[in-house]
This record gives structure tokens, C-alpha cells and sequence, in this order.
């Protein structure tokens, strides 16, 4: 019945529902379902209440990560990115997919090897994560379009709104995506459990949410087979898509600026008493569902370092903890793994590398707030208690009688609302000494007071539940605990030398005993009406505090040593101390399987069920020897042999010219005429010819164009205004003479020439103009209800001076095929309209034999484009992980752009004068790591003197013995003729 009311009834009804649902009650179920569309259960294994999310019954707190697939292309690395967010704590991964890249051509749906999804959602069952779809239509993520297929530029009208054209535009995407979801979703035995509809649909053009757009799409969904709750990630507590069934928005509240990483400008928001005094009517489980994990970082910025140092370690532990301070139950961090904008994938904004600043680098290494993070999901993991608990709303004199003497600390505290027991006391920011007041204790009851770093949260238990334990309180963090054997062992962590206390309820008193411990000063207890009282320091240097009493043992360990312990799914849990990456273990019989990543002899500390005997280290049998208190000891010294890598700058190297373009006699038969005279873009050109690229099915890459021209006689200079994108540049020729150019800057996506032509023309002769500009890649549509990804690339308007000649016409080409791209295997955006793209220069197999012997060091002494190519072979033992770079060095002087390709894949886009990136990861897999390699290099350069590259380097960042096991290549088909190739 709903599903008949209009857009105005729709919107009448919604304002209703949102008057009756006060602030403070609990949506009723009713109010959870989307609006319009009928969704009387039809799954029974993902439900929710305001509290958490259900899994088949189960309360859990979704932690998430969010991977781009597509920004991976080697499927068989993405079960190492998942295998490590599963080892970091995390219970799920959120997924983007991309439109354009599946449905570059309209209506053709291609899901080949490396744009396959099917194998990331594999990988993803295997590592044991759920996964969080987001499809789109839209989805931003600083990808080219944000997703939408170039082809969309030339429909009409507003996207992301109910729009005819539009919605007939994505609907045959959504039942393609959609059934992908269904086939993979939790109800099916796959591992999807909810799907996001739209992104960001939070800020119109028009000013007006569309109701009627988003029932559509929601109904779209459903009957694609979809049956998870859907969701949508407003940008901010706007309120807006509430008709999905959980409701959650996005939070960056440093933003994007990562060039002074020491400097927040901003505290962690309070989002629970902001929802709730909102107009957000539906009160679901709290989800946050991107929550900066990072940041991404543009053309001239200040480097991808700098963005993992601002959202570092200290600010996972402010802001995420203030998260929890807000009673957050689902939460996606963005971005988990960033990957790379290979092949144009980029927006403009962006260049190659997507690495994030994210806990996994782009190459798979690992950062340092990988492990702090740990800490925290283990906790919320063993925490069933935080999953029920809301906060208090603290009074200002409330909050300074818990927190006497303290200044410029900000206390929340959570109770659980269901056993009326656990709270958890979360404390942030600032320095400051405290103490805390809990019922008539003051703690700590010691003569010390509290402890909190400048730029630190912390979360204090009181009445928790460890298992049999009951943790009276304890001041020091809960890493977590776990039964082996009958013994619960139980992890408390801090920062060196700082004073802690924990109170136990004890059944028997005299059953305590030290187990190991240093100086009597670090430590002390104290047993009163069944209370065990600890008080202690942390150590420093991995030195441990470990006391028993009843079944119950004590490990108290630094935060250092707390994060880099390893907690494992076996039954019973293993524990492991020690070691950069512990992926898994398997116990059978006496042995002990782990699986993992060292990159240095390592001693690991193993808490294991008494059975086991014998560990193995990868495969292979390590001596392991008893230690003290159960614990099992092994030095495990990983094998990191040297690999020879070649010398890139002293290769065989051949170049050819590849701009034949601007000679006269280059014939350009085969190129695209560019007769349009209507565009159905909203933005109109000055001039009658439409020169927009994607008028004419070329969205990425280099795009070349030709204008023919008869002289009048007397043009002395020629003027174009020409769009690019940011960071973009263009050069131009007239019948080969080089008019000029522009190198770009960080700003500039549409710009203005006037250029002095070499010579003044005269009457009656033939002029080609010969235009090479830089796509930068379609803008993203963040605002809804507008056509930014529409933005043209192309020459809006241009003219001459002195006379005006007469227009024969223009014609223009990207890549060869355009919509009807040839390379199929590498995908839609792997090539631009270069000369050696178009001949498929850059591919393994192509003859050179008859090129010019030179390299890019040393480069051409004119402006234009030159490919060079050289083959060398890689030999990397198996078992290893060793990430490899091509590297330029700082190459300021003359402007010049450059492309790597790698076995036919492009890899890198420099643009010496703005970077800042010179070092492109390249992943095993387009690297063959075991034979023979292909690399191309196009150099265009923009100056009279020519350009050459200053250095050129093949780099392993880092090594590491484990890894993912065997990586198949990518596929890399060899040229071949390529038919009607210009
Ligand atoms: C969000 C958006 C993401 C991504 C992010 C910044 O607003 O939803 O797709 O663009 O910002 O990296």
C-alpha cells in the first residue's frame, strides 16, 4: 500500500513519524522498518535492537575495516590484507564496489578476473570476517566519477535523485550488484551481513532530500534478492535516509590536511547526547560507519606518512575510546587498507597511491597504530557487557565529584543497562593527575593518584566480568582475558612506571601467590573482606607482573608488550607474546601450527592447552621449550635471504617517439570527428562544436586532440579554455611547431592559454593545432541532486587573434576503443589515449627490436612524449614477502609527466613539479616475482630543453619470512596486433 503513496504523502508521513517519536524512547519496530517498502522478516540471522547488532542471536560489536577491492588487482592478496584485520581483532570489512569499472561500456556487465568480486568475498569467509557491502550506485572514495561510469556523463538530468533517466540509468547495475549481494549474504552461507544503499546521501543541490529516490533504490535492492538490513552513512547526524533499517553516519573530525601531523584542531565529538537531542528519530544500534582511520592525501601534499602520524596511535586511543564513549556498537574504520589508484582509478583530487596513513600500508606492511588498535577490539571483543551500556548523562558538579581535583579531563561513563553492574569509566585528554570516585571508594585507595598522558584515553572498569572473575575495578586497561585449561587468564596493560591499581572479589584468601615479579617497590597487596587489592607499576622492557589466586591468573605487561601479544581461535585460546604478525594456529595433538610474519629473530612467549609440546613456525619444527607458569618458549629466527634486484638506470633500454601526432603527414582517419553540436551536458561550450571527451566515450587517461584549420592569413596567437581536472596539464602544436604549455598546479582544473603562435599564418594554409591534455580523472558527486562527475574534459571555448581561420573540423581520441576499451583483462581505465597506449606499447611481448637504444635517464632534449621499455627478470624464493617499489628521485628543473606500466599495468603517475609521490608500490602479482617483467615508461615533456629522469630505482621496502603464501600473477596477456590501431 505505502509503496503508492507519492513523494509529497511520503514526505507528510515522515515528519509525522518523526513528531511522534520523542527524544529518549526507543524506536519502536516499526520505525526500523524502511518506509515504503515491505520488509516483514524475511531473515531471521541478522537482527538488532537500540543497543548492538544480532548475529544468529548473538550481540556483537561490528569492527570493521574498510578495502577497496578494485584498488587490489591482485585477487590473491587480498586474503593477506583480511587475514590481518582478522589478527588485529577485527570481525569485519567493508567493501565499495565500483560501477564504473564493471559497466564502463552500457549495459555490458564485466566481472573478469581482477574486477571479479567473488574472490574478495571468498577470501573473506576464509579469514572468518563479516562483510559490510556498499555497492553504490554512488559512493565517492575519491575514485574517478565516485564511482559512476563516464557513459553517465551524457545522461540527462540530476544524478542521486528520482530522476527518470537517472534511475533507469543505475537500475540494471543495482540487479547485477544486488544479486551478487543475495548470492553471498549470511542467510545464503556467505559473509555479507548488511548492505549500504547510497553514500553520504546528506548534502542536495537542490536543497531537498529525496524521499521517493530513496525508496526506489531501496525497493531496487530488495528485489534484487537482498534480505540484510540496509543502512546508509549520513556524512554527519543530519538525519537524512532514516528510512534505512539501522541508521548511522560518518565522522572525520581532523580531516584531510595531513602537513602538520603534530597539530588537532578538534576533540573527539559527543555523539551519544548529540543523537539523542537531534532529529535522528531512529535509534538503532550507534554505527559510525566510516570513521577517520586516516586520511587521503592530494597532489602536492605532504605525503602519506604525515596523514598515518596525524591519525596515529594517540588518536586511536582519544578519539576511538571517545567513540566508545558514545556507546558506538558498529564501527568501520576508513580506511583499513587504502591500496592503490592504479590505472586511473583516481578522482582528481588524488594521485596514485591510496595508502591512507591506514594501519596496513599500501604495500602490506604494517603500522605502529595497527597494534594499538588491538588493543582495543580484543577488549570490546571480551566485553559483552559494553554492548548493553548507555551513558550517563553527567552533570557538570557530577562530574567534578568523580573527578576531584581534576581539570581538563572529560569522563564519561557507561553502565550497563541490562545487568545494572559493569561501568566503564572512559577518561580522555589532557594532562592530568586524578583520582576517581566509584559508590563511597575514592580510588585508587593507595597514596597515588591517577595518571593520564597528555593525548590519552583510558577506560576504567568497575563490577566487570572477566569470565568466573569479577574485577571489582581495576585503573590499569583490560586488554583481555581467557580461559586455558581452567585458568583465566587475565591482561592488564599501561605505560611504563605508571601507578595501578585493581581490586578481585576472592573466595579464598590464603590462595593467592606472586608468580613472578621484580622489586617489592613495583608491587604490593593487600586482602580485606574477600577483596584483593593490587597495587603496581608497569614495567618497562616486556618485564611482567604475574600473580594468581583461585583459578584466576594475573599478567600485567606494558602497552608495548600487551599489543604485540597475539590472541588466538583455537580451542582453548592461545595466547602468543612476541612477534610483528601471528596470523593463525592450529593445535593437533602435541603440535602447535602457527602461521605468521617476523621480520627479525623473535622470541615468542606461548600460552597454549597442556597438550601441546612442539610448536612449528610456518611449517616448520621450532625447538620449544617449557617456561615458567605453563607458558611454552620459542626463538624463532626467520630466513630474509638477499634477493638480487636489477638495476634499473643500467638496463638495456629502448625508446621510441610517441607523439606522431603533431607531424603533419600523421594521419588521423581513424580518430573520432568531433561533429557533435549538442551536448547534453548542463555545462554548454562557448563555442558550436562540443569538445568534451566523454561526449565522445573517452573518460580517462591522456586525451589528444586535433583541430584542422585553413588560415585566414594573420593569426598571430591562439586562446583555449581547457579542463582537466586538478593538477592537470596540457602542451600544444600547430603543424609540429610547439606553441606552448601548461605544467599544472595543485588548484587549477580549468585553465586559460593565450599562447603567441610560432609563426602568423598565412592565407590558404592547412594548420593542425595538436592539443595532448591530462585527465585527471571525472570529479566526484558528493552533493546529491547535482551533476558534478559531469564536469567536461575537453577545450570549452578557444579562438585566435590577428585573424580568424576557418574550422575544417576537430577530432579527438583517448584510449583506442573508447567505451569499447580491448584490454580486457586489465580493465577499462588502464589505458589512456597515448600514442604507445593506442599501439599497446606498453604491453609484455611487444617487438622493439627496431627502437632506438637510450633510456629515460637520459631522456630527449625537445618537448614531447617518449616510451621506453626494458624486460628484467625477478627470482623470490617462496615463503617470503618482500614489497618492492619503483622509485624517481626528486627531479625538479624542467616539467615533465611520466607513467610506469608494469606487465601492461599502469602503476604510477608523476607529475615532477607538484608530487609529492616518487615511489610506487608495485604488488607481487603484477611484479612477476618469479620470472620475467616487462616495464614501460612515457615521459612527456613540456619544455623547449627536453626532460629525463634524474634516477630510477627498484626498492624492497621491507621483508618479512610468511606472508600469504603463493600469488598468482595477474593476468598479463602480450600485445598483438591491435585492428585499426592509429
Ligand atoms: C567520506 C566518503 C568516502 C570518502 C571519505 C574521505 O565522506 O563517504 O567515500 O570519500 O569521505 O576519504
Amino acid at each position: 500500500m505505502v509503496a503508492t503513496l507519492s513523494a509529497k504523502v511520503f514526505t507528510a508521513l515522515q515528519l509525522a513519524l518523526a513528531v511522534l517519536s520523542p527524544a529518549f524512547t526507543v524506536a519502536s519496530r516499526e520505525h526500523q522498518q524502511p518506509l515504503g517498502v515491505d520488509h516483514t522478516a524475511t531473515q531471521k540471522r541478522v537482527t538488532w535492537d537500540e543497543h548492538s547488532l544480532f548475529i544468529d542471536g548473538k550481540r556483537l560489536f561490528v569492527f570493521s575495516g574498510e578495502v577497496h577491492p578494485w584498488r587490489n588487482p591482485v585477487q590473491s592478496l587480498h586474503l593477506d590484507v583480511l587475514q590481518k584485520l582478522k589478527a588485529a581483532g577485527f570481525n569485519a570489512v567493508s567493501i565499495y564496489f565500483h560501477w564504473g569499472v564493471v559497466e564502463y561500456e552500457r549495459g555490458v556487465f564485466r566481472w573478469n578476473e581482477i574486477f571479479d568480486l567473488q574472490p574478495f568475498l571468498d577470501a573473506a569467509k576464509e579469514a572468518g570476517l563479516y562483510v559490510i557491502a556498499r555497492p553504490g550506485p554512488y559512493v565517492n572514495a575519491e575514485t574517478t566519477g565516485g564511482g559512476f561510469p563516464g557513459w553517465g556523463t551524457r545522461v540527462e538530468g540530476l544524478w542521486r535523485k528520482s530522476n527518470r533517466n537517472y534511475t533507469e540509468a543505475y537500475k540494471p547495475f543495482v540487479k547485477e550488484f544486488g544479486a551478487l549481494i543475495a548470492k553471498n549474504e549470511i542467510t545464503k552461507g556467505g559473509p555479507i551481513i548488511l548492505t549500504q544503499v547510497e553514500n553520504e546521501y546528506s548534502g542536495f543541490g537542490d536543497g531537498v532530500e529525496d524521499f521517493e529516490y530513496e525508496w526506489e533504490l531501496l525497493q531496487d535492492f530488495k528485489d534484487a534478492g537482498i534480505t540484510v538490513p540496509t543502512i546508509c552513512d549520513d556524512a554527519w547526524l543530519g538525519g537524512h535516509f532514516q528510512s534505512v533499517d539501522i541508521y548511522g553516519w560518518n565522522s572525520y573530525p581532523l580531516g584531510f590536511d595531513c602537513s602538520h601531523p603534530e597539530i588537532w584542531h578538534s576533540a573527539p565529538p559527543d555523539y551519544f547526547y548529540n543523537l539523542y537531542n537531534s532529529r535522528i528519530r531512529k535509534h538503532g544500534p550507534k554505527s559510525i560507519l566510516e570513521l577517520q582511520a586516516g586520511g587521503f592525501d592530494g597532489w602536492g601534499g605532504a605525503g602519506y606518512d604525515a596523514c598515518g602520524k596525524l591519525i596515529g596511535p594517540e588518536f586511536e586511543r582519544v578519539f576511538y575510546k571517545g567513540m566508545y564513549g558514545s556507546a558506538v556498537k558498529i564501527m568501520n574504520l576508513y580506511m583499513a587498507f587504502g591500496g592503490t589508484n592504479w590505472g586511473q582509478l583516481a578522482e582528481p583530487g588524488v594521485y596514485t597511491s591510496y595508502d591512507y596513513g591506514s594501519i596496513i600500508r599500501e604495500d602490506r606492511r604494517l603500522r605502529d597504530k595497527y597494534y594499538e588498535l588491538k588493543l582495543q577490539t580484543q577488549f570490546l571483543a571480551v566485553s559483552p557487557a559494553y554492548l548493553t551500556s548507555t551513558p550517563w548523562q553527567l552533570t557538570e558538579s557530577k562530574q567534578i565529584e568523580i573527578l576531584k581535583g581534576t581539570r581538563n579531563i572529560v569522563l564519561t561513563v557507561l553502565e550497563d543497562t541490562l545487568d545494572l553492574h559493569t561501568k566503564f569509566y572512559i577518561v580522555r585528554q589532557v594532562i592530568a593527575v586524578y583520582p576517581f570516585v566509584e559508590a563511597n571508594w575514592q580510588v585508587p585507595k593507595a597514596d597515588h593518584k591517577l595518571e593520564l598522558q597528555a593525548r590519552d584515553s583510558n577506560i576504567l572498569l568497575v563490577d566487570y566480568k572477566a569470565g568466573e572473575t569479577h574485577i571489582i575495578y581495576s585503573t590499569a586497561e583490560l586488554y583481555t582475558w581467557k580461559e586455558i585449561d581452567g585458568v583465566n587468564y587475565i591482561i592488564l596493560y599501561g605505560d611504563p612506571n605508571e601507578k595501578h591499581e585493581a581490586a578481585f572479589k576472592i573466595t579464598e584468601p590464603k590462595d593467592f601467590s606472586v608468580l613472578s615479579t621484580d622489586e617489592e617497590e613495583d608491587w604490593s597487596y593487600q586482602i580485606d573482606d574477600a577483596i584483593l587489592t593490587v597495587n603496581f607499576s608497569i614495567l618497562e622492557d616486556g618485564d611482567t607482573h604475574t600473580i594468581k589466586f583461585g583459578n584466576t591468573v594475573l599478567l600485567i605487561f606494558c602497552r608495548e608488550v600487551a599489543s604485540k601479544t597475539w590472541i588466538l581461535d583455537t580451542k582453548p585460546p592461545t595466547i602468543v607474546k612476541g612477534g610483528y604478525l601471528i596470523r593463525s594456529a592450529n593445535v593437533e595433538g602435541s603440535k602447535l601450527h602457527l602461521k605468521g610474519d617476523l621480520t627479525q629473530a623473535t622470541r615468542l612467549h606461548i600460552l597454549a592447552t597442556k597438550t601441546v609440546k612442539q610448536v612449528t613456525f610456518n611449517g616448520k619444527a621450532v625447538d620449544t621449550q617449557p617456561a615458567t607458569d605453563g607458558w611454552l618458549y620459542v626463538m624463532y629466527t626467520p630466513e630474509l635471504p638477499d634477493v638480487k634486484l636489477p638495476e634499473l638506470s643500467k638496463l638495456d633500454w629502448k625508446r621510441a617517439n610517441s607523439l606522431p601526432e603533431i607531424y603533419e603527414g600523421y594521419d588521423d582517419s581513424n580518430w573520432v570527428t568531433a561533429s557533435n553540436t549538442y551536448t547534453p551536458n548542463r555545462e554548454k561550450p562557448a563555442v558550436k562544436e562540443v569538445l568534451y571527451a566523454s561526449d565522445y566515450g573517452f573518460h580517462s587517461g591522456n586525451i589528444l586532440w586535433r583541430g584542422h584549420f585553413t588560415a585566414s592569413g594573420g593569426e598571430e596567437e591562439f586562446w583555449a579554455v581547457v579542463q582537466g581536472g586538478q593538477a592537470f596539464g596540457y602542451s600544444i602544436w600547430d603543424n609540429g611547431a610547439y606553441v606552448g604549455f601548461w605544467e599544472g598546479d595543485v588548484t587549477t582544473g580549468r585553465h586559460r592559454c593565450n599562447f603567441k603562435l610560432p609563426k602568423p599564418w598565412k592565407k590558404g594554409d592547412k594548420h593542425i593545432i595538436t592539443f595532448l591534455q591530462d585527465h585527471m580523472g571525472l570529479e566526484e558527486n558528493w552533493t546529491a541532486a547535482t551533476e558534478h562527475f559531469k564536469a567536461p574534459r575537453g577545450i570549452f571555448d578557444y579562438g585566435f587573434k590577428g585573424a580568424e581561420p576557418k574550422l575544417i573540423h576537430w577530432k579527438l581520441t583517448g584510449n583506442l576503443g573508447g567505451e569499447k576499451y580491448l584490454d580486457i583483462e586489465r580493465g577499462p581505465l588502464n589505458e589512456g589515449g597515448l600514442y604507445g597506449e593506442r599501439q599497446g606499447w606498453h604491453l609484455p611481448g611487444f617487438d622493439d627490436s627496431d627502437w632506438k637504444a637510450a633510456s629515460p635517464l637520459d631522456g630527449v632534449k625537445e618537448p614531447g612524449v617518449t616510451f621506453y621499455r626494458t624486460t628484467f627478470d625477478l627470482e623470490v624464493p617462496s615463503g617470503l614477502d618482500y614489497p618492492m617499489a619503483i622509485e624517481y628521485s626528486n627531479s625538479t628543473g624542467s616539467y615533465y609527466r611520466s607513467q610506469i606500466y608494469v606487465n601492461g599495468y599502469q602503476f604510477g603517475k608523476y607529475v615532477n613539479s607538484i608530487g609529492p609521490q616518487k615511489s610506487f608500490f608495485i604488488p607481487q602479482g603484477i611484479l612477476n616475482y618469479n620470472g620475467k617483467n616487462t616495464l614501460a615508461i612515457s615521459i612527456w615533456a613540456m619544455q623547449n630543453e627536453g626532460a629525463h629522469l634524474n634516477s630510477l630505482d627498484l626498492r624492497i621496502l621491507g621483508k618479512v619470512e610468511g606472508g600469504v603464501g603463493p600469488v598468482k600473477n595477474s593476468p598479463a596477456p602480450a600485445w598483438s596486433r591491435r585492428k585499426n590501431a592509429y
